[in-house]
């Protein structure tokens, strides 16, 4: 008994909502019970156009046309002379999200009481990407991130904010690494149509200022979720699922020849995978396997429900219930932190591989990222 209340008084201080400083990333204090996450519901959906400019509809949607088993799609086609690339320099945080708060303010508000109104009924807005981040952290060991949390009126904000790591990674890419984030565009070129009866053009420009993105609501335990993510395409079948489960993941890896890269992709591609989709409900990704010439080689589906099975034979290997676990104790993190309502206060949580998730606080700093057209808009 005595060893068991240390257990858990150890698993516990990190989370004492009433002296935490910092919040632990050890896996093993996050193997419990998977929590209750729901699922995920779009409540809509909006495009960005080849010059990055907002549109609150579907136009970007696009259709997956199955290829063959063996293709041979050379990737590497079209990187020098039909490639718009998305200038990443420019740091659009979550403005485009908010612009479909905005535009759709009254979906959100299913209690109409008075007290609540103008308030969004959710307790957190954000990018999928942001919470992709949180999932894998328990399992990273490379890539520390920032996030910026700014409460107003009542939902909590969620930002990401590059490293300095990161961008000097960004700034110092080789001509390799830069050829081969091509590839993984170029392979939804080849594998999506831009409408329901059309067929793929890999002839076609490649702009990656172009996006289709799904907004969903869902809750982790406690936490009420309102997120966007983008989506590669959809299931054309006239008979598939309603969104968000008719959406497809289309995704590149390394083509596999051995026990260690099978294990490689099972241990940390998979990771990637699972988070990104699990989180709005996609339910499958489509794998291009490339050789070191960036032919795809090979094409396979892979169903998040099945990635766990998958994996259950790696020894010592990542876990969904970790993920989901620290995801929603960041957030009970955040709420007992981010206490303050005011758009331009940022508290700014912080994670290097082997520490504690740290925060520090910034009143009317370089750090705020809720717009004036935002707030004037909500305060309306
Ligand atoms: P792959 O997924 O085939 O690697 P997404 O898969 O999320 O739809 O992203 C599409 C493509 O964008 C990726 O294809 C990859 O080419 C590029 N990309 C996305 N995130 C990236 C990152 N962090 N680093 C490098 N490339 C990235
Ligand atoms: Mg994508
Ligand atoms: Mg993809």
């Amino acid at each position: 008994p005595n060893n068991q209340r240390q257990h858990q008084s150890e698993s516990a201080a990190e989370h004492n909502p009433l002296n935490s400083r910092a919040l632990s990333t050890r896996r093993e204090l996050y193997e419990r019970d998977f929590p209750v996450y729901k699922q995920p519901v779009e409540v809509g959906s909006f495009s960005l156009d080849s010059e990055r400019r907002f549109f609150n509809d579907g136009r970007q949607m696009r259709y997956y046309v199955e290829p063959e088993r063996n293709p041979n799609f050379d990737l590497r086609d079209g990187y020098k002379d039909r490639f718009v690339k998305r200038d990443d320099s420019v740091k659009e945080k979550l403005d485009h999200v908010l612009r479909w708060v905005v535009a759709n303010r009254s979906k959100l508000n299913s209690r109409k009481t008075s007290a609540s109104s103008c308030a969004l009924d959710v307790d957190f807005v954000t990018w999928r990407g942001h919470l992709t981040k949180l999932l894998t952290t328990p399992y990273e060991t490379k890539e520390g991130w920032m996030l910026a949390a700014t409460k107003f009126r009542g939902t909590i904000y969620i930002s990401e904010v590059e490293t300095e790591a990161a961008r000097r990674e960004r700034e110092n890419r080789t001509e390799r690494h830069k050829e081969m984030m091509y590839w993984g565009y170029k392979f939804e070129q080849y594998t999506c149509a831009d409408n329901v009866h059309g067929a793929p053009d890999p002839g076609g420009v490649v702009n990656t200022n172009e996006a289709f993105c799904t907004v969903v609501q869902t809750r982790l335990a406690d936490h009420r979720l309102l997120f966007s993510g983008e989506v590669d395409c959809r299931d054309k079948d006239p008979g598939a699922p309603a969104p968000p489960a008719c959406y497809v993941e289309l995704k590149t890896s390394a083509e596999i020849c051995t026990p260690k890269q099978r294990s490689n992709f099972h241990r940390f591609k998979l990771l990637k995978w699972w988070a990104q989709s699990f989180l709005p409900g996609v339910p499958r990704v489509v794998a291009g396997f490339r050789d070191h010439e960036g032919v795809v080689v090979s094409v396979e589906t892979f169903h998040i429900s099945k990635i766990s099975q998958l994996i259950k034979n790696e020894y010592n290997c990542w876990r969904p219930t970790v993920c989901m676990n620290f995801c929603c104790d960041f957030l009970t993190f955040v709420k007992q932190t981010v206490t303050e309502d005011s758009p331009s206060v940022v508290y700014m949580f912080s994670w290097e591989p082997r520490r504690d998730v740290t925060f520090s606080v910034h009143r009317d700093s370089q750090f705020s990222f809720l717009p004036h057209w935002y707030v004037e808009e909500m305060t309306r």
